[in-house]
Order: C-alpha cells, then sequence, then structure tokens
C-alpha cells in the first residue's frame, strides 16, 4: 500500500529563506508555509503533501541523514565540514558565497598562526594541504572579532557581501572554495519515496535552471 505520509523538508531558518521562497514557487510548490511569520517549527502545506520543519541551518543535515527529514537544504560549507552520509541531487544555486582566510589588513603573517573559525575541520585541512602548521580555535559566531583582540592572528569565515570584514578593518587573504545552497536527500527516502522525491527534485531543478538564464 503506498505511503500517505507527508515529504519532510528540513529548512534552515534565517536569511537563506528569502532566496528560497521564490525558488519554491517557481517550482510550482506551496510556499505558504514558508512564509508565515509565527514561531511553528513543523508547517505543512495546505495539501497535505509536504511538511517543512525549521531548524538552525547546522542541524539541518543531521535530520536529514537520520531520515527524521525526507529533503533539506544547506549550504556546502556545512556539508563540507560535517561530511553527513547523505544525497546531494541539486545545487539550487542560491546563497553564493565563499569561505575565505582572512586576516587585519596590512599586518604580517606569523609562521605559526592562530586561526579563529566555525569551520574547525575545513581550516585544519586547508593549512595543512599548504604545509602550514596552524593551530585552529573554534568559535560559534561573530569569528571577525578574534584578531581584534588577540585570540587569533586570522580567521576562515563566510564572505558574502564582504561588509563584515571592511567594517572591521579585515581583509580576505585566499579564498578556500565557493560556497552555494545545495538540495540534501535522506538516502532511503530518495529510493523508497522515489514516486514523490524525483518529481520535486526535476521541479526544483527546472527552477533554477529557469533562475540563472
Ligand atoms: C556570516 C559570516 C560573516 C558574515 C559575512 O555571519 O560568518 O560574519 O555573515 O557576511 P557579509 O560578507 O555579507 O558581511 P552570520 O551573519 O551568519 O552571523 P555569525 O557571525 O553569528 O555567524
Amino acid at each position: 500500500m503506498a505511503t500517505t505520509k507527508p515529504l519532510t523538508i528540513a529548512v534552515p531558518k534565517g536569511r537563506i529563506l528569502k532566496d528560497l521562497i521564490p525558488l519554491v514557487q517557481r517550482a510550482g510548490l506551496d510556499s505558504t508555509p514558508l512564509q508565515e511569520n509565527d514561531r511553528r517549527l513543523v508547517r505543512p502545506t495546505a495539501d497535505g503533501a509536504f511538511r517543512y520543519v525549521f531548524l538552525k541551518p547546522d542541524d539541518v543535515p543531521t535530520y536529514v541523514e537520520y531520515g527524521a527529514a525526507d529533503l533539506g537544504v544547506s549550504g556546502r560549507d556545512t556539508l563540507l565540514e560535517r561530511r553527513h552520509d547523505l544525497y546531494t541531487p541539486l545545487d539550487l544555486g542560491i546563497g553564493r558565497c565563499r569561505l575565505v582566510v582572512a586576516g587585519p589588513e596590512d599586518t604580517p603573517i606569523p609562521d605559526l598562526p592562530r586561526v579563529a573559525t566555525k569551520y574547525p575541520r575545513i581550516a585544519g585541512d586547508h593549512f595543512a594541504s599548504k604545509g602550514v602548521v596552524a593551530e585552529i580555535i573554534p568559535v560559534h559566531g561573530s569569528v571577525e572579532l578574534a584578531p581584534l583582540v588577540g585570540l587569533s592572528h586570522l580567521i576562515v569565515d563566510i564572505v558574502e557581501t564582504g561588509a563584515t570584514l571592511r567594517e572591521n578593518r579585515l581583509e580576505v587573504l585566499e579564498t578556500v572554495t565557493e560556497v552555494s545552497t545545495l538540495l540534501i536527500a535522506n538516502r532511503a527516502s530518495y529510493k523508497l519515496r522515489s514516486d514523490t522525491v524525483r518529481p520535486l527534485v526535476e521541479r526544483l531543478r527546472a527552477a533554477t535552471a529557469g533562475a540563472r538564464r
């Protein structure tokens, strides 16, 4: 017997929603639950076909990997850092930014730099690949503060507009990787619920392609 359980889509609270809503609309999906300004964490569509669950961005891949959500929306930065066992069927082409090494303007870098970051694994791999012995200091936010008050010499962090770096007199020293937002899928759901999941992925793919023209 076919399942009637709604497909669960994990979405990150925060800035990516403003780009995700028009994409969902172009795909012909009901975006109303994404736009409602309330505190509900589980939001079904009117036809009951889907439900969106609202999470902190870092938690989206965890819910999808464990099958608590079938699909999710997650940044490549988070996925590179955490290395979850997931399927990534589609680059949604939104949330484009860069993960960079940055430091105070016009300041020499020591041979053994301390590096503050929300991405200790990516930063560690990056410096190791260059043969630089760096001390990685994990922090959870306001990363740009670290070199201003002597916690670190450098940071590895996301740059979108560049405003945060500029306003704190920091500059980009190198790009670690380009970042965008991906559609992620639970491996079992992608196979077992393919009748629902595959058409949804294709509608989102068409909407993504349309946005790039
Ligand atoms: C992110 C990132 C930078 C900032 C970059 O932080 O960590 O601090 O955005 O954006 P910009 O180049 O457009 O200025 P976020 O706003 O997510 O907050 P956080 O510092 O608490 O992590």
